[in-house]
């Protein structure tokens, strides 16, 4: 009932949309990650054509799962969670239709250009000069109809979510706009203002902050959210949530430059990013630990409720990957890591535990609320739980395996001072990681189908049921 009156008392419509194209981005951009790692297994599987090979289906997988997915994920929540901790209607329903029509166009834009080799060759900023300018005015779209619900709120104060949503929207619009200063020439080919080492530095600033303020502050604004509301109890500590906040805000800017260690960027900078990274711990911990603890006297709850653990096994990731990162970060473990699959492993803990866990997890309470009905499946949620848990296991454990071997056996040296292996030596060494890989990815992948189906038989039912209702009135 409660959520029948919300649903006319709130604009849920454009949030629902979100909700499914999130869910079918996690089928689409999880396919891709199996086929690209497919192709450095078996590289035949390039089939010697541009469009479908390793270097243009690479940056199609990472904006798949970082945009299509992740900013799906963050506007479905972002747009719910505002409306009902501030206990009004979005500010301006066009608007948010502008954000849904405007973001899905430049995914299809991403799908075009990026196969047909169109980039600007900067990670998580590939995409041509017209589009970047279509992702600032959609992203501006997106946070001026928060900020803007804010301002009308009824509540006094700002419950935490919205706080971290917030730092997420002014830090992204500024780090995407100043990465993104070019020099079009064409349509579809531009140069970056920024030169050599500057745009190193520049380039890794908003690498690093797309991971920090976009997959984390967006990621802990739904954890904020969704655990106390899923878990049905208040928020551990706030106190411990806003300096978790402001932490984050203070220290994660700094952290570029450990992505450029022993690179032509003067040396002092490398320090200063590893010695701010290893300082990340504690309020990232801090953050982790008060989600946890939200649960306290409730830890029963886990047994039965399939949700919560996809929400808490995200957060046992999070401890994982922000341990793993600023260890990373340090010059001595760098010099072994950087380069290798290491990276790659750490990346997918964070991405696949930490953001693709608390996102179905968010997802699965998000679908109940919004179609005002219990999951199809209960199993398969845990199902795909456990499909998640295992599959990530598989990949990251394949990922450090091989991402140290490359480390040692790039640097192992002989009696005589030369190189004890070739390279290729490495590469062939490899290819059972990559092959496990592989399977731990197609693991993961197949949970998110078994998600959507589990999605798509839930919103059926209730378009079924209502239909039946809707005779039953008429008769
Ligand atoms: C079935 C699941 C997935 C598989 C099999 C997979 C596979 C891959 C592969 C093979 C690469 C290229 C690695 C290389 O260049 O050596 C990659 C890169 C990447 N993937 Fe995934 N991926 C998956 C899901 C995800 C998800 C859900 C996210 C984010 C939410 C993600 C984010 C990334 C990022 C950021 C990179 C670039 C890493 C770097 O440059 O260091 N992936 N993925
Ligand atoms: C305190 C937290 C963290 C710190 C200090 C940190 C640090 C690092 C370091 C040192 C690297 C390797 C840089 C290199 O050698 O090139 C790295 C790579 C990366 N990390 Fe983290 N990490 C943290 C948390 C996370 C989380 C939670 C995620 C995912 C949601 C994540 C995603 C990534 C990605 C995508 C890369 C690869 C970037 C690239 O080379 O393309 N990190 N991180």
């Amino acid at each position: 009932m409660e959520t029948t009156n919300a649903n006319q008392k709130y604009n849920f419509e454009v949030v629902r949309w979100f909700s499914v194209a999130a869910c079918i981005y996690f089928v689409v951009g999880t396919l891709l990650g199996v086929y690209i790692a497919a192709e450095l297994a078996w590289p035949f599987l390039n089939f010697d054509i541009a469009e479908i090979s390793f270097g243009r289906l690479r940056p199609l997988h990472t904006n798949a799962v970082i945009f299509a997915f992740g900013g799906c994920v963050l506007m479905a929540t972002g747009f719910y969670s505002v409306q009902r901790t501030c206990g009004v209607k979005l500010w301006s329903d066009k608007l948010a239709w502008f954000t849904f029509g405007g973001w899905n166009l430049i995914i299809v834009s991403a799908v075009i250009t990026l196969p047909l080799g169109l980039t600007q060759g900067k990670e998580y900023a590939e995409l041509e000069w017209p589009i970047d300018i279509l992702i600032a005015v959609v992203w501006l779209s997106f946070s001026a109809n928060f900020i803007m619900t804010i301002a009308n709120r009824k509540s006094s104060h700002i419950y935490v979510s919205n706080w971290f949503f917030l730092g997420m929207m002014v830090m992204i619009t500024y780090l995407h706009v100043v990465n993104s200063l070019a020099i079009p020439v064409e349509l579809f080919k531009s140069y970056s203002i920024f030169s050599s080492v500057q745009d190193a530095m520049i380039q890794w600033w908003w690498g690093h902050n797309a991971v920090g303020f976009y997959l984390t502050a967006g990621f802990l604004g739904i954890m904020y959210y969704f655990v106390p509301k899923q878990a049905e109890r208040p928020i551990f500590s706030y106190r411990l949530s806003v300096i978790h906040f402001w932490a984050l805000m203070f220290g994660y800017v700094w952290l570029g430059a450990h992505h450029l260690q022993y690179t032509a960027l003067p040396d002092w900078t490398g320090s200063l990013g590893a010695a701010i990274s290893l300082a990340m711990i504690i309020p990232s911990w801090g953050g982790a630990v008060n989600g946890m603890m939200t649960l306290s006297g409730a830890w029963d709850k886990l047994r039965t409720d399939y949700i919560l653990r996809f929400m808490i096994m995200s957060l046992a990731f999070y401890v994982m990957s922000t341990f793993e990162g600023p260890v990373m970060s340090l010059k001595t473990v760098n010099a072994l890591s950087h380069y290798t699959d290491w990276t790659i492993g750490h990346v997918h803990s964070g991405a696949l535990g930490w953001v693709g866990m608390v996102a179905a997890g968010a997802l699965y309470h998000l679908v109940q609320k919004l179609w005002n009905r219990e999951m199809y499946s209960v199993q398969l949620v845990n199902l795909h739980f456990w499909m998640a848990t295992i599959g990530i296991v598989i990949y990251i454990v394949a990922m450090w395996i091989s991402g140290i071997m490359q480390g040692l056996m790039w640097r192992d040296y002989d009696e005589f001072g030369t190189l004890t292996y070739t390279f290729a030596e490495s590469v062939a060494a490899m290819h059972p990681y990559y092959v496990m890989r592989t399977v731990g990815g197609f693991i993961y992948f197949a949970g998110t189908v078994v998600m959507l189906y589990n999605v798509v038989m839930t919103i059926m039912g209730a378009s079924k049921e209502r239909s039946t209702q809707t005779a039953h009135a008429q008769a």
